[in-house]
């Protein structure tokens, strides 16, 4: 590990020692087990405290500021394991062994290639769209990548699929340092068509979760650069996922550096309970509609400024802030007209997100001495004091994973309006290892509402309403 990289696992581990310090007094939960359905609970307005079904996968305790993920804490995943590794853990609910971690990523390298999907993304106006539109887009037009769910009568015969998608676009530009573009024709060889064609049937299997988790990433990538004014580029089957991710984007091999840092932002935002996203994921699986239209409606409920949405918000509001100067009177204007400043709060934590521990150093290390970044992270810190000043006893508002995350990636050089599609490109293995998950014992999502109307109104004569 080279001394930057290292640097950034000291960064992971002081903040994990500093939140077990800061909640050693509040109680450890005890070992859970599985409930007796129906269960009891109290159900605040927005479901606060609802029970929706039993899970494996990941826990999140607001008192300790705990996050788990199948059993690892938060800050040993993103000191010591890597995203592919914690996709693979959320979904099949333990580590890879070496052979298992070299499939899993083969895999993913194999399906990080979507042309097809972004050759119909491309006839949208993606360039006018938000990111997080045309992402969403885009995932549902994945499920014509890999299903022939649509057309079952008229399912080619396996191991006679022409790739007239190949043909459509072959070119993909490869950056070599040379003046000009260099275009190099490719095709994918017939074995690799093969394979993905084997699996093509099963719109709700293992294979769609990889699938979704591999090509989500390129099809970001591939809306930054259009929004950049840019082609697409093609994924590198030598770089790890995070690294493909910013050389898909950016055009240029991150450096170890940018890599780990990304890869640790992947970790951070893979899972966490069950968030609006991931419950809007469920009950759209629920209905067995298939995967691709489960992920696509959690990238439409992570987009809103009250979720995933927030990190791109921030930004904006840091901006604000750093012209203007003034973040104690701007406070005061926010609270009276009862906004909420983004980037603080948490319906489950009660204490210090245990990811913004870990994104608030993060994003200090990587701004110092950068002029665009470094005036934005001090306001930051002002705000932070600030907030922490007037609600962190009371109110227990802390900062969440939103409030730091678009400072590292601003020190990544990249794009507010990409924020929240980063956050999907790793929220993905959350959303799929739960629906996977609940498929196993689903039950169709029906809760009720009060019906506070009225009764027995009598329908007026056409006369009465002016007709
Ligand atoms: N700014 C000011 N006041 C706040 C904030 C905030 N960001 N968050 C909560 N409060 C206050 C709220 O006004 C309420 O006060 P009172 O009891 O006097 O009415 C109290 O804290 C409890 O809030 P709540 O409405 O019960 O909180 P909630 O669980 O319904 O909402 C939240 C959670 C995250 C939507 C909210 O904290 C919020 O709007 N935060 C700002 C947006 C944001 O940063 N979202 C990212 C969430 S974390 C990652 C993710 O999901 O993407």
């Amino acid at each position: 590990m080279d001394h930057q990289t290292q640097t950034i696992t000291d960064i992971i581990l002081k903040a994990a020692e500093r939140a077990r310090v800061e909640t050693s007094n509040e109680p450890e939960p005890g070992l859970t087990k599985r409930v007796k359905w129906p269960v009891t609970c109290t159900v605040g307005p927005g479901l606060e405290g609802a029970i929706a079904c039993e899970s494996r996968v990941g826990y999140v305790n607001g008192a300790k500021g705990w996050l788990i993920y199948r059993g690892y804490d938060i800050f040993d995943l993103a000191a010591h394991s890597n995203f592919e590794e914690v996709c693979y853990l959320l979904l099949h609910g333990s580590l890879p062994t070496a052979d298992e971690f070299r499939a899993f990523r083969d895999r993913l390298a194999e399906y990080r290639w979507v042309n097809k999907t972004l050759r119909m993304l491309m006839g949208f106006p993606i360039e006018e769209m938000h990111p997080m539109a045309a992402l969403r887009l885009g995932v549902n037009l994945m499920r014509q990548e890999f299903t022939y769910a649509d057309s079952r009568e008229r399912r080619p015969v396996k191991g006679n699929i022409i790739g007239s998608d190949e043909d459509s676009i072959p070119m993909e530009t490869k950056p070599r340092g040379e003046t000009h573009a260099i275009y190099e024709f490719k095709r994918r060889s017939r074995a690799r068509r093969l394979r993905a064609s084997q699996q093509m049937d099963d719109a709700g299997s293992i294979q769609s979760a990889y699938h979704l988790i591999a090509g989500m990433a390129t099809l970001a990538a591939a809306i930054s650069r259009v929004h950049q004014g840019l082609m697409p580029l093609d994924p590198d089957p030598e770089l790890s996922h995070a690294a493909n991710l910013l050389y898909m984007m950016t055009g240029r091999r991150p450096t170890p550096l940018e890599e780990r840092v990304m890869d640790v932002c992947l970790i951070l935002h893979a899972d966490h309970g069950m968030n609006a996203s991931t419950f809007a994921s469920l009950v759209v699986a629920s209905t067995l509609a298939d995967i691709y239209l489960a992920v696509g409606s959690g990238v439409a409920a992570l987009q809103g400024p009250l979720h995933g949405g927030a990190n791109e918000q921030v930004i904006y509001m840091l901006e604000e802030l750093a012209e203007t100067g003034d973040v104690t009177g701007w406070i005061g204007k926010k609270l009276a007209a009862k906004d909420r400043i983004m980037g603080f709060g948490h319906r489950v934590y009660k204490a210090y997100d245990p990811r913004a521990r870990v994104l608030g150093p993060l994003a200090e290390a990587l701004a110092r001495g950068k002029p665009d970044v470094e005036p934005l992270f001090r306001v930051a810190q002002q705000l932070e004091a600030e907030v922490l000043n007037r609600f962190g006893n009371e109110k227990k508002i802390f900062p969440n994973v939103d409030f730091y995350s678009g400072l590292v990636y601003r020190s990544l050089g990249i794009e507010p309006e990409m924020f929240t599609p980063l956050f999907a490109v790793s929220r993905v293995a959350g959303w799929t290892a739960r629906v996977l998950e609940y498929l196993h014992n689903n039950r169709i999502f029906r809760p009720r509402a009060i019906y506070v109307g009225e009764f027995h109104k009598e329908f007026p004569s056409p006369a009465e309403r002016g007709f």
